[in-house]
């Protein structure tokens, strides 16, 4: 069936190379000798050819699992542990699916600014966390805006196993995650939280509800794009490839510091702060996820994988198309990808400099710098 279709594209796309082509023009056709048409519609037919080769191959048949060579990678620094943890099942044999969601548990259960219950809260004082995972079958799951529970990226593994749906939030996502037997968690910052916010709360002058409800105006402020120098979203994304070649990804996030209430970044959102495709490889996304989430990043960049770029050229590809919407702002923010394809070549590509992210291998454990369209930005700002 496949090679009727490739014979009749073939065939199709001779005609329209030899009559309509873009670099074609009929009045130079007209002025070609009958041996050199004949040459000419040849040469047409043979690249045409080649180019529709290239492009099928390109489109899936260059990729082949890599089996017995397992790799972690995750982002930023946190990522070193995170892939610790992912290597005892991969160095098991074990599925990269349980990997990427142990890998990504360790940080949900560490002090962190922006990951898991012990992060920054949103505007009104509560953490809440969005996490999504996805399997080497399309299978995926989700949550967002989720309380009070430790382990959202497990949820989000439950949500996949055991409901028909991709995605729970809320008050919703919670109860089913305390039916799954997830331990409802004290409703309680941490006390780098708690610091981090009464701070916040003096600058930024916002009265949360619970002080005075009456008092808001309008809607403002938002999230800042940076906090104490650092970039306000430090997402622990990670993606693995087992020793059957399969890959995985995890996601998980407590979101920007000091957001609205109900804001929901791109962490969740299969397509966004994930994808992964079996055939071809997986991407996750950190940063600021409005703008993850405009561009659908981590699809696109597999995508552009999928038109044969190596994962680094394809996170580029992604990354300046985000800089290019968002014009001057653009400095303002900032957003990085991590991608793996099938091959086990890893790359990553971040707007500002500044982004690391940590690999995993039988051979190797180390941070690597991230290139970038701008210079690493002072933190003093
Ligand atoms: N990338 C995380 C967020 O924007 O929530």
């Amino acid at each position: 069936m496949l090679q009727h279709q490739i014979f009749f594209a073939l065939v199709l796309l001779m005609c329209f190379c030899c009559f309509a082509g873009e670099s074609f023009n009929f009045g130079q056709f007209n002025s070609l000798t009958m041996p050199n048409r004949r040459k000419f519609i040849q040469s047409s037919v043979l690249g045409t050819t080649a180019l529709l080769l290239n492009r099928i191959t390109k489109a899936g048949g260059q990729y082949n699992a890599v089996k017995n060579n397992p790799l972690a990678i995750s982002t930023w620094d946190a990522g070193l542990e995170a892939n610790r943890e992912a290597w005892k099942v991969l160095s098991a044999g074990g599925r990269a699916l349980d990997a990427v969601e142990k890998g990504v548990m360790h940080t949900e259960a560490s002090k962190n600014c922006c990951v898991g219950l012990k992060a920054n809260p949103d505007r009104d004082g509560f953490v809440t966390l969005d996490a999504c995972i996805m399997d080497e079958n399309f299978n995926c799951g989700s949550v967002a805006f989720l309380e009070r529970i430790k382990h959202p990226i497990s949820v989000a593994r439950r949500v996949m196993e055991k409901t028909p749906h991709v995605m729970l939030v809320g008050e919703g996502a919670q109860q089913f995650a305390i039916a799954e037997g997830f331990p409802l968690e004290a409703q309680q910052l941490s006390p780098d939280a708690e610091k981090n916010y009464r701070e916040w709360l003096k600058k930024s002058e916002y009265h949360p509800p619970e002080i005075n409800v009456e008092s808001q105006k309008g809607h403002g402020p938002f999230a800042p794009a940076r906090l104490n120098g650092d970039w306000n979203h430090d997402t622990i994304g990670m993606l693995a490839m087992d020793a059957q070649g399969n890959l995985s990804g995890s996601c998980t996030t407590s979101g920007a510091g000091f957001k609205m209430r109900g804001r929901v970044g791109d962490s969740p959102i299969i397509g966004s702060g994930l994808y992964v495709d079996n055939e071809v490889g997986a991407c996750t996304a950190t940063g600021q996820g409005e703008d993850v989430i405009r561009v659908a990043g981590a699809h696109s960049v597999v995508e552009w994988m999928r038109q044969g770029l190596s994962p680094e050229a394809a996170c580029k590809k992604v990354i300046e198309k985000i800089v290019r919407i968002k014009k001057e702002k653009a400095r303002e923010i900032q957003v990085a990808f991590i991608a793996v394809n099938k091959n086990g070549q890893v790359g990553a590509f971040s707007i500002h400099g500044g982004f690391d992210y940590a690999i995993r291998t039988k051979t190797a454990e180390k941070l690597v710098k991230a290139k970038s369209i701008f210079k690493e930005k002072p933190k003093n700002d």
